[in-house]
């Protein structure tokens, strides 16, 4: 299962603190078991299901925020040198890494495929998210990310981090919903 998460999502290697690595890991191992998700299922499974026609699958999203997010970091450190506002690499990537893990907890899969299920509509996946996080001792400045990054996080100050994967997040969601 290890090798099956680090393979789909090989940005993982990028957490230099082996610990929180460890801890990305086994928010995914759970979510993934919670359903039942298959690597086949898991790699078909659409960004979003609030609009049709979304040829962007949903692994592809996170990947790509998360890069997005390392790239932001890396502009603003190369530009901006000791001015800038210091951002955590690890905290950030590990946010963006498991902002959306709860999606696996809010999609249902039925007859081989994933639709939204009253789990999903009872509990976003920024709640589902931070409840699998806190299970598995990530740390606040984490757990922060996941519960701000979507419209949950809407009124409240977000972190650096936070403020930084909000905005990827939404230049990958506006550009193909
Ligand atoms: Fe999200």
């Amino acid at each position: 299962m290890k090798d099956m998460i680090l393979k789909i999502l090989p940005e993982i290697k990028e957490i230099r603190d082996d610990i929180l690595k460890g801890q990305v890991i086994a928010c995914w191992e759970e979510a993934i078991n919670f359903r039942g998700w298959t690597e086949d299922l898991l790699m078909s499974m659409p960004f979003t299901l609030l609009a049709e026609n979304v040829k962007i699958t949903f692994i592809d999203h996170v990947r790509a925020v998360c890069r997005m997010c390392m790239a932001c970091d890396d502009v603003l450190k190369d530009i901006h040198g000791q001015r800038r506002t210091p951002v955590n690499r690890d905290y950030l990537i590990a946010g963006a890494l498991l902002a959306d893990v709860g999606k696996l907890c809010e999609f249902e899969i039925v007859a081989g495929k994933p639709v939204k299920s009253d789990y999903g509509k009872h509990i976003r996946h920024p709640f589902s998210g931070v409840g699998l996080a806190f299970k598995h001792g990530v740390p606040s400045e984490v757990m922060h990310i996941i519960a701000t990054h979507s419209k949950e996080g809407a009124g409240e100050k977000r972190l650096p981090e936070s403020i930084i994967f909000h905005h990827a997040d939404f230049i990958d969601f506006e550009l193909v919903k």
